[in-house]
């Protein structure tokens, strides 16, 4: 097979229909594998581009419950949402599918069947928690009880939120079905295990020396994976959301979530053929055809080690040739919750920023957490779009193509003879394609993506040193060629940053009056040729404003805020108050100068106490805790500007600030160093 007819199956994890993507998903998944995509399009390369939604699983039943609905109709709801949202940002699939489908249901039986009916699979018994009263099963998730680690009372059955261990149920103290509020019984239940463990050898060869190349991340995660061992793996569950399991014995039983889910990339491909009449199996049985898993750091193991564990079982599938997982994106300093709604929506984006669809891949794919977490902040994307996008590649065309109007009527003019300045220009915009390119197919994009302003920055560097503005009434001749060059560098702006930015290669298009070229035209001096009429010329971007970045902040402090109500309604205390609140204490840094035990009072001391300002009586109720001589020059924090009160006939002007230890002995909140009395405590 020669180069340009190579084949590729890309894939994008299928992300759960039980809420909206987020950016987090688009900076992980989407984002680098649709620049991965156009790039191989471009190339001329044979690609399918493979999506879809998640549809079966625990979480959903449990969603389904909490909103009295079905569990089709919460996919149905968020497929719609997730399917419209990637098609407005240009994440080019040739499908979006999901795994509801009746060919995904078919396709994952027919997979377990084939495993079965060889004698693949381990079939076991064991004990697991059922709740009589609904008659069903419990998943890890239907279960709450008291962690064993930190005797959380609300730990959930696979994981403890609390202290953050991962759980099995019957680890659980007092376990409580969530179903019934009753506690479940253990009743025994057939299973159907995949033996990794004697894939074991296998894959230590496959991944650890075969794909030293996989990134370090990917690669070190596997590594441990298989340093640890493997065990059995159950792919069937007790439930009735998902693909029924094709057995007479397994009534009750479907297909574990992460058994079916995989499959969906080959059903989907199925769905794709049927759509388009192509066929697919060259897609993903040819040995020629290259296959890449896009994911995030959270489903390493299920593509690295379990999914190609059960496609070589199976036997007549290719093997993944490289699974670029990468880290999270955290949002303004702190991890993205679907459950607390700390997250930027992209259908919300959408909304918010129309027409803005490539500020957000730019963003995104810049600040990419590909080899370690990054953060998403407003700010930053505000920054992108302003200095960036519009200062350096909008100013570049802008720049060129209104001169371009104004001395020569809009049409590109011939070039005349090159001086140093251009020949060094143009044999650097001839070397930036194969740069990009190779960023690209090592999915270092961020990387490529700079690469790709480099060639706005050489132009705009260009036409700064050529001052065609000033030039042009001493010498027009010289401005042909300036413009000539700059109009040749904008063309090819217009095909290396296709992959990352679409929206603005269509428009940039458009302005060049131009169609769309391949990826081995780009680094060509002569893409536009003399003579050739451009449209005028309109903005690629518009400057972000102050406001509208405050707006999106000021969205997230209310998110902040709910979550800190909700927090405070779950462990009841104190109501919230605003900072405002907060200000109006006035806590200073005081010393102990004299102490008295208060006459009739037990738990009662007469303090003096040195604020710096002022040498003032305080009565605490500390007695109980210390012996008045013990405490004498003890620096103590006291709020100040407490209006005073009459406590036994003495006021009492202000309070000491005390905390209790482990036994709930009261001990002083006091600076850790001696520091200045009357200082502030803020
Ligand atoms: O982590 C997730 O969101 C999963 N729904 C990804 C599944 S990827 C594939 F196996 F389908
Ligand atoms: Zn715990």
């Amino acid at each position: 097979m020669d180069k340009n007819s190579k084949r590729y199956t890309v894939t994008t994890a299928l992300p759960y229909a039980n809420g909206p993507v987020h950016i987090g998903h688009l900076a992980g998944v989407y984002v680098p594998a649709d620049i991965y995509v156009r790039y191989l399009r471009s190339i001329g390369f044979d690609v399918l581009f493979i999506g879809g939604s998640d549809e079966h699983g625990v979480p959903i039943t449990i969603k389904a419950r909490k909103e009295n609905t079905t569990p089709q109709a919460i996919v149905d709801r968020y497929h719609s949402i997730i399917k419209q949202s990637f098609q407005e940002l240009g994440i080019s699939f040739d499908i979006y599918s999901r795994t509801s489908s009746p060919m995904h249901h078919k396709t994952s039986s027919e997979f377990f069947t084939k495993l079965y009916n060889e004698g693949k699979f381990i079939e076991k018994t064991s004990e697991q928690y059922y709740d009589e009263s609904a008659q069903q099963f419990l998943a890890d998730r239907y279960i709450t009880g008291t962690c064993p680690h930190c005797n959380y009372e609300k730990a959930y059955g696979d994981q403890c939120e609390s202290c953050g261990t991962s759980l099995n149920a019957t680890d659980l103290i007092n376990p409580i079905s969530t179903l019934s509020g009753n506690p479940p019984v253990k009743r025994s239940t057939k299973h159907w295990f995949l033996p990794l463990d004697q894939y074991e050898t296998w894959l230590k060869q496959w991944i650890l020396e075969d794909h030293k190349e996989w990134k370090p991340n990917v690669y070190g995660q596997c590594k441990s994976w298989l340093d640890q061992g493997l065990q059995p793996r159950a792919v069937t569950r007790d439930l009735d959301w998902g693909v029924k399991v094709p057995l007479s014995d397994a009534e009750g039983k479907v297909l574990y979530v992460w058994f079916d889910a995989p499959i969906g990339y080959i059903s989907i491909s199925k769905e794709w053929a049927e759509q388009t009449g192509k066929d697919w199996k060259p897609y993903w049985k040819d040995a020629d055809t290259k296959l890449v898993h896009f994911i995030g750091k959270d489903n390493i193991v299920f593509h690295c080690i379990i999914f190609p564990t059960m496609l070589k079982t199976e036997g007549s599938y290719i093997l993944p040739e490289n699974v670029p997982a990468n880290e999270f994106l955290n949002l303004e300093g702190d991890k993205i919750s679907t459950s607390r709604n700390w997250a930027v929506w992209l259908h919300e984006y959408l909304v918010d920023f129309p027409e803005k669809q490539d500020v957000l891949r730019y963003t995104l794919c810049a600040n990419a957490p590909e080899t370690k977490d990054n953060d998403f902040t407003w700010k930053d994307f505000q920054a992108r779009n302003n200095n960036e996008l519009l200062a350096v590649f909008g100013n570049l065309v802008n720049r060129t193509v209104v001169l371009t109007h104004k001395y020569f009527e809009g049409k590109v003019p011939a070039q005349n003879a090159l001086n140093e300045i251009d020949t060094s220009v143009l044999k650097e915009l001839a070397a930036f394609p194969e740069k990009i390119a190779k960023s690209i197919e090592n999915y270092r994009f961020r990387e490529a993506l700079n690469e790709m302003m480099n060639v706005a920055r050489l132009g705009n560097k260009y036409l700064t040193d050529c001052e065609p503005w000033k030039v042009f009434k001493t010498d027009p001749e010289r401005v042909k060629t300036v413009l000539n060059i700059s109009l040749q560098i904008c063309a090819n702006l217009a095909i290396v940053c296709e992959p990352f930015i679409p929206f603005t290669a269509k428009k940039l298009n458009h302005i060049l009056n131009t169609s769309s070229k391949k990826w081995n035209e780009a680094g060509s001096a002569n893409l536009l040729e003399a003579g050739h009429q451009l449209n005028e010329a309109e903005l690629l971007f518009v400057k972000i404003e102050d406001a509208e970045i405050e707006q999106q902040v000021n969205k997230l402090l209310e998110t902040k805020k709910a979550n800190q109500m909700a927090a405070v309604k779950a462990n009841p205390s104190k109501e919230l108050i605003d900072f405002e609140d907060f200000a109006k204490l006035d806590i200073r840094c005081g010393t102990i100068l004299e102490a008295v035990k208060v006459p009739k009072a037990k738990k009662l001391l007469q303090l003096k106490v040195d604020t710096g300002i002022d040498q003032r009586t305080v009565i605490s109720g500390i007695a109980e805790y210390f012996e008045p001589e013990q405490i004498i020059g003890q620096q103590v924090s006291i709020v100040f500007n407490l209006a005073p009160k009459n406590l036994r006939g003495v006021e009492s002007q202000g309070m000491i600030l005390m905390g209790e230890d482990a036994d709930g002995k009261l001990v002083f909140v006091s600076p850790t160093q001696k520091i200045k009395e009357g200082s502030e405590i803020k």
